[in-house]
């Protein structure tokens, strides 16, 4: 959002606040002196969107980010995952189309769909393997959605952003992750060890065909994602796309190790981390690291921070909030 506004968009921010907080509007406020329209709206109440548009009759484009991310999650919890990831997007596109004028949407997927890629770094052409998660699964049903969608539909133009992995914070640590329970992913559970929330990290396997053993992930900086964002919008607003339904692979083009990673926390914090290698953790796949050439040439966007910077952010983020000197 904060990048959104100072370009000077005017943006509409629509959170249903099961996991955020309301909150982040003054925090961006204060990072941007502009304060985003807001409506609270569970996206899966079609009606309510029905409304929304009705209301906002003049929006004329979408990112979507509203989804429930916790692969682990997913994996227990599929009905909840279908329903939160799949509903929004159908409801969202629905009106898209009975606007009938040129529509950008920007969809939030994921390198999930890539499972084990079989090629090291994973282009936007590797091919998509059955998901090892129904979190995975509704990145790739959605993308089919889209494409779908895109092919009937002569207003809709559509960029779907792969993700890596996202990490850090805003650095004016006026907003960052805010994990509600126990964090599945890597980084906010390892700053909050390193906070006392937890005794210890556990390492999830050290026995994969890599380096030091542990997996390998493309860590990307939050604030070089949400910069992607803003570019891959201009693009479709500014009608540069070469065709209706572009993918782009968000990431640094660099993997880091899990050890790796903790090495990296320990040098940038000075602080000692408690971990234990334990046994492996089910789906997680050993490696994957972004093709960046797509992103940086067709798409003019190249991260431009590191691991080092993503985890000090993180780390300063996780002491702000626990009011940690
Ligand atoms: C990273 C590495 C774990 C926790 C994430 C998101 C998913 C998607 C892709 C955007 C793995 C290891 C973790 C811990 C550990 N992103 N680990 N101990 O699994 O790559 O997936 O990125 O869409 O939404 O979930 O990220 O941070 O869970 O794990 O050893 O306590 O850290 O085994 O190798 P993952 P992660």
């Amino acid at each position: 959002m904060v990048e959104l506004l100072d370009e000077g968009f005017d943006v509409l921010i629509l959170d249903d606040l099961s996991n955020s907080s309301i909150t982040v509007l003054d925090q961006i406020n204060k990072i941007s002196n502009k304060k985003p329209l807001f409506e609270k709206l569970d996206l899966k109440d079609k009606k309510g969107v029905q409304e929304l548009f009705l209301k906002h009759n003049d929006i004329s484009g979408v990112i979507h980010f509203a989804a429930s991310k916790a692969v682990g999650e997913s994996v227990v919890k599929p009905l909840e995952y279908y329903e939160n990831n799949l509903v929004p997007l159908i409801n969202l596109l629905q009106e898209a189309e009975k606007t009938n004028r040129s529509f950008s949407f920007i969809f939030s997927s994921s390198c999930t769909v890539y499972g084990q890629a079989d090629q090291l770094p994973i282009t936007e052409e590797a091919p998509i393997k059955k998901a090892e998660s129904p979190y995975g699964n509704t990145k790739q049903i959605g993308e089919e959605i889209l494409w779908d969608t895109v092919q009937s539909n002569d207003n809709l133009n559509v960029i779907s952003l792969r993700y890596f992995n996202p990490i850090g914070a805003h650095e004016s640590l006026e907003i960052g992750e805010l994990p509600i329970g126990k964090p599945q992913n890597l980084i906010p559970f390892l700053t909050q060890t390193a906070a006392g929330i937890h005794d210890k990290l556990n390492v999830f396997g050290d026995d994969y065909p890599t380096p030091d053993g542990t997996c390998i992930r493309d860590y990307i900086h939050v604030v070089d994602l949400a910069k992607a964002h803003v570019v891959a919008i201009k693009r479709l607003k500014e009608e540069k796309q070469n065709e209706s339904f572009e993918i782009f692979n968000l990431g640094t083009g660099k993997g880091s190790s899990v050890l790796e990673v903790i090495k990296t926390f320990e040098r940038v914090s000075g602080e000692k981390l408690n971990y234990e290698i334990t046994a492996r953790r089910n789906g997680d796949i050993v490696e994957a690291y972004a093709d960046t050439y797509k992103a940086n040439n067709v798409l003019g966007w190249k991260a431009t921070l590191n691991l080092s910077q993503g985890i000090k952010s993180a780390w300063d983020w996780e002491k702000k909030i626990r009011n940690k000197s």
